[in-house]
């Protein structure tokens, strides 16, 4: 399964009620909300009440990466703002098992989030309880970086990781995904492709979507 899950991080926020449906008419199948609060990672962007906004217009479901200190302490508003993802970080969640059953409990889908450096072998037991794991292919914190060349090594140990252990886990995959590089990412292992700035930088957001989409249909054809 090859899902399409473009980030808002790079939205002209002006007219993201109109974006956002572009990628929906476009054949989008997750919406990617990165939450930053200025600690964790040196940016803030937004929370609960803009996804509770976006969550009364768009069909799809909604994805909150939260990229915070505390996880933890934000958790029931996301998921009753109505994010149907939550996932939270390797780095900054002591705690980790108690708070991928608090998801999973408040009913959202549970992934636990990765940084570049950090070593994947620090995954191995929570993958017996995550529904999927974001892997990220920069350094959290901004949109438009460069896609780390490293991260298909990983993603590729990953998926033997996960196919071992819980092979039910999706692999979501962030940072510098574009027209370029997104087949490769998606064969070495990927199940959720988030776009970015490949996605709003583009004159046409719907005719982007649809473009990428459809490259991540006819690559699983093959
Ligand atoms: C980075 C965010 C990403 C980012 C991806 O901290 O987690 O979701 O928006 O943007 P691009 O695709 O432009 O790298
Ligand atoms: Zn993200």
């Amino acid at each position: 399964m090859k899902l399409l899950a473009p980030s808002i991080l790079s939205a002209d926020f002006w007219r993201l009620g109109e974006q956002i449906m572009a990628c929906v008419e476009g054949g989008a199948d997750i919406i990617h909300f990165d939450v930053m609060d200025g600690h964790f990672v040196p940016n803030i962007t937004f929370g609960p009440v803009l996804l509770e906004s976006i969550k009364k217009h768009c069909p799809l479901p909604l994805d909150a990466h939260l990229m915070i200190e505390n996880p933890e302490r934000y958790i029931p508003d996301f998921i009753k703002a109505g994010a149907d993802m939550v996932s939270v970080h390797i780095e900054n969640t002591p705690h980790v098992h108690r708070v991928i059953e608090l998801i999973k409990k408040l009913g959202a889908k549970a992934g636990i989030v990765i940084n570049p450096g950090t070593s994947l072998s620090l995954l191995e037991e929570i993958l017996h309880y995550v529904d999927f794991v974001l892997l990220m292919s920069v350094n959290p914190g901004f949109g438009g970086q460069r896609f780390i060349e490293r991260s298909l090594q990983r993603i590729r140990s990953l998926r033997a990781m996960v196919d071992s252990i819980n092979p039910n886990i999706l692999i979501e995959v962030d940072g510098g995904i574009k027209e370029d590089n997104i087949l490769k990412v998606s064969r070495v292992g990927a199940n959720i492709l988030v776009v970015g700035s490949g996605v709003f930088s583009a004159q046409d957001i719907e005719a982007q979507t649809r473009k990428l989409k459809n490259m991540l249909i006819s690559s699983e054809a093959l």
